[in-house]
């Protein structure tokens, strides 16, 4: 991004600034609205008017920012600009689906768009900051926290973090509607222990550098601008003093430039983990490790100076923190205009009626169909009575899914107005059946029932308030509740055709019986502002779905983590062994797999070619494979490209995604999926967990999902010395 102020212009800066201002530079305070954590004492104009504040989180608006930055520029001692920063996860005013959702759609450019369209409103809001993307690989729905990332897949979070820190950062051509990605959690978070929040973290190294390390690789190689450490601790060390990983790995290594800044009060946490006795020795662990920012813990501001006196750390060593919040504010165009692409804008994402076409879009290429008995869907449109049922089938709020923080309820639309909208000749009746999680009332139900009763077909619209997802919303039964159990109970029994719909933040356990008894499923998760009318674009044949499921969705609680990725063991499974790996009372596989999802046609898939049978390791590989649409109408689809490789210094996975491609084919056409897949993509890391690539065999494999009965496969010889 472009500066203007001069580096020696912030090194007299510094060299003026007192302690108390340069500590207000790294402290990060979060002025109203949205408070997730403590609450520092004092007046936050007064600590702005101090210079005691260089940046605020989570306030946007005309008139909150216009008023924030005059009092930094003009009644500060130094007039440094503020800079502003909220989460825009998915989306500002108009939301676009949870992260979760939008990853099934295996679409880097919609990844992109939205993004630059999150970056185009917020900046707009006075924004210059995003605490995203999220890419903490999960394979855990006990976790709250799982709606944000990109689901269990390391190479998808991958994909996702350069889509998204590309739109965020460098899409837009207006160079005042670019806004800094905060990349987050570093790292590991998602494997929290038992997917309770905030819990412990002891995964091995190898799954460090297999799995959760590589989508931050990819945003900082991307160009980033920051990074937010998690508040977990990875293996007994807190990672908000981690200098193995932040300092040595993060800035050493990989050669991050960018801003490190920590999660909310995440630097006074080092003293309950147990490994400060004290403000002091908090923030000399912090800023040690490589944190610029104090996010709200106010450890810089009362422990620095005390770390100071103590010897812990030098005014160098403040000063570079320092340093990099200003040039970041330079980078950022705040010294030359510090109300920088503000606008004065009405409330409501019908500010750019453009975006909200592009969410209705986003949402129905999020959607997942996984079952669809008897061709139910799409429903006809001529003259048929659909109900609409369930607690989530008119809430229309909830569908924005977590971190919606400018979204408003009132401009979203739900499934039954969607229903309503899209199917204007049929009758649609709603009954809520039951509230989400509370007792269920006969007489509710008993209505519910009539009205299934009186339909031609039912959806069933199961699932969670928005508030019990994310931060702090972790389960040990991630499954409907009792009322929605009983209310799906007897909406099945009534016989008539049921669709199910699930509109959650993460997988779902449902039982054996709630799926056998639905004609149809569909995923919906969380689709934002236009989820209701995408839904209708999907369910009425408009949008013919293409999305898959980027997350496992397992049959049983005791099965997680389930993912595609699992390694073979030494007994690998085997059903008719008892001595196999394998439950008593379970599948070994999830209900539904990663990359599992339905279309309204059928994709015929031809053999897999590739040109070279033999490679060397700064070979690129050309993979093809033709795939017709056999069916009656247009759709897309999604072919994934695996990697096996049989044997390895370490036991490798069954399947590694490669790459993936989406296809838009016309009924009877045939389209070739074509992916240049360099050699050095198959490397593993060794003992060292340098990349190692080993001479001998790998398989490659794609089709449609992961279910391997589908996959096509050819393999590949890999002999180094090739290219040596
Ligand atoms: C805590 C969350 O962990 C983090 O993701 C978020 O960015 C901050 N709060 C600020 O809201």
């Amino acid at each position: 991004m472009d500066g203007g102020m001069a580096g020696d212009r912030i090194e007299a800066l510094i060299a003026e600034m007192t302690l108390a201002e340069k500590l207000g530079q790294l402290s990060m305070l979060a002025a109203s609205l949205v408070v997730t954590g403590p609450v520092l004492p004092g007046d936050p104009v007064d600590l702005m008017r101090k210079g005691r504040v260089g940046g605020i989180l989570n306030t946007w608006g005309h008139d909150e920012i216009r008023e924030a930055q005059r009092v930094a520029v003009e009644e500060t001692r130094l007039k440094i600009p503020l800079y502003f920063a909220v989460d825009v996860l998915h989306g500002h005013r108009t939301i676009h689906p949870i992260p979760l959702a939008e990853a099934c759609a295996f679409d880097r450019d919609l990844w992109l768009r939205t993004a630059r369209e999150s970056a185009d409103e917020a900046t707009r809001d006075g924004i210059q900051m995003t605490f995203a993307p999220m890419l903490d690989v999960c394979r855990d729905p006990r976790w709250g926290r799982i709606s944000e990332c990109a689901g269990e897949d390391a190479y998808v979070n991958c994909e996702y973090a350069r889509a998204k820190v590309r739109g965020f950062q460098f899409d837009a051509k207006d160079p005042q509607r670019r806004m800094f990605g905060v990349a987050k959690h570093f790292v590991a978070y998602g494997a929290v222990t038992a997917g309770r929040d905030y819990a412990e973290v002891d995964v091995s190294r190898r799954a460090l550098h297999e799995v959760y390390l590589p989508p931050f690789k990819a945003a900082v190689e991307e160009g980033v601008a920051g990074i937010m450490p998690s508040f977990t601790d990875v293996a007994g060390i807190a990672m908000t003093a981690h200098r193995g990983l932040l300092r040595d790995l993060l800035r050493i290594k990989w050669g991050f430039k960018g801003i490190v800044i920590s999660d909310y009060n995440a630097i006074g946490e080092l003293i309950p983990h147990g490994v400060a006795h004290d403000m002091a020795e908090a923030a000399t662990l912090a800023l040690k490790a490589g944190i610029d920012i104090d996010m709200m813990s106010g450890a810089y501001e009362d422990g620095l100076p005390v770390a100071l006196e103590r010897g812990l750390v030098t005014m160098d060593e403040i000063d570079t923190a320092v340093r990099r919040v200003l040039h970041m504010k330079e980078a950022m165009g705040l010294f030359e205009n510090p109300l920088r692409g503000l606008e004065k804008i009405s409330p409501g994402p019908d500010t750019i009626p453009e975006h909200r076409v592009s969410a209705r879009d986003a949402a129905r290429r999020s959607l997942v169909l996984v079952k669809n008995e008897g061709d139910l869907l799409p429903v006809s449109k001529n003259g048929s009575n659909i109900a609409a049922i369930g607690p989530l089938a008119d809430k229309p709020g909830e569908m924005m899914g977590p971190w919606c923080m400018a979204g408003e309820e009132k401009e979203a639309i739900g499934f039954l107005q969607g229903l309503r909208e899209g199917f204007p000749d049929c009758t649609v009746q709603h009954a809520r059946g039951c509230p989400t999680d509370d007792a269920i009332d006969p007489g509710e139900l008993a209505l519910a029932i009539e009205t299934a009763r009186e339909s031609d077909v039912v959806f069933l619209c199961l699932g969670e308030d928005r508030q019990h997802c994310g931060e702090a919303a972790s389960r040990t039964l991630p499954r409907p509740p009792a009322c929605q159990m009983e209310l799906a109970r007897a909406i099945i029994a009534t016989g008539k055709p049921v669709v199910l719909v699930i509109a959650t933040s993460r997988p779902w356990i449902l039982p054996d019986w709630m799926v056998d008894g639905a004609r149809s499923v569909v995923i919906a998760m969380f689709g934002g502002t236009e989820a209701g009318r995408a839904f209708a674009d999907v369910v009425g044949g408009e949008w013919n779905p293409s999305a898959r499921l980027c997350i496992s969705w397992p049959y049983r609680v005791g099965q997680i983590p389930v993912h595609y990725g699992m390694r073979n063991t030494g007994r690998p499974h085997d059903p008719n062994n008892g001595f196999s790996t394998n439950f008593l009372d379970a599948p070994i596989g999830p209900r539904w797999v990663f990359g599992d999802g339905l279309s309204y046609t059928n994709f015929e898939l031809g053999e897999l070619r590739i040109d070279k049978t033999i490679a060397g390791a700064s070979d690129i590989v050309h993979v093809e494979m033709a795939v017709t649409n056999a069916g009656g109408r247009a759709g897309e689809a999604t072919i994934f490209l695996f990697a096996h490789d049989p044997v390895a210094l370490v036991t490798r996975p069954m399947l590694e995604l490669k790459d993936f491609a989406k296809l838009l084919i016309e009924p009877g056409e045939t389209r070739t999926a074509a992916f240049a897949l360099p050699v050095s993509r198959l490397a593993y890391p060794g003992f060292d967990m340098e990349p190692r690539l080993d001479d001998g065999r790998i398989n490659i494999l794609a089709g449609t999902s992961a279910r391997r009965e589908n996959l096509k496969s050819v393999s590949l010889e890999v002999q180094q010395r090739m290219t040596a």
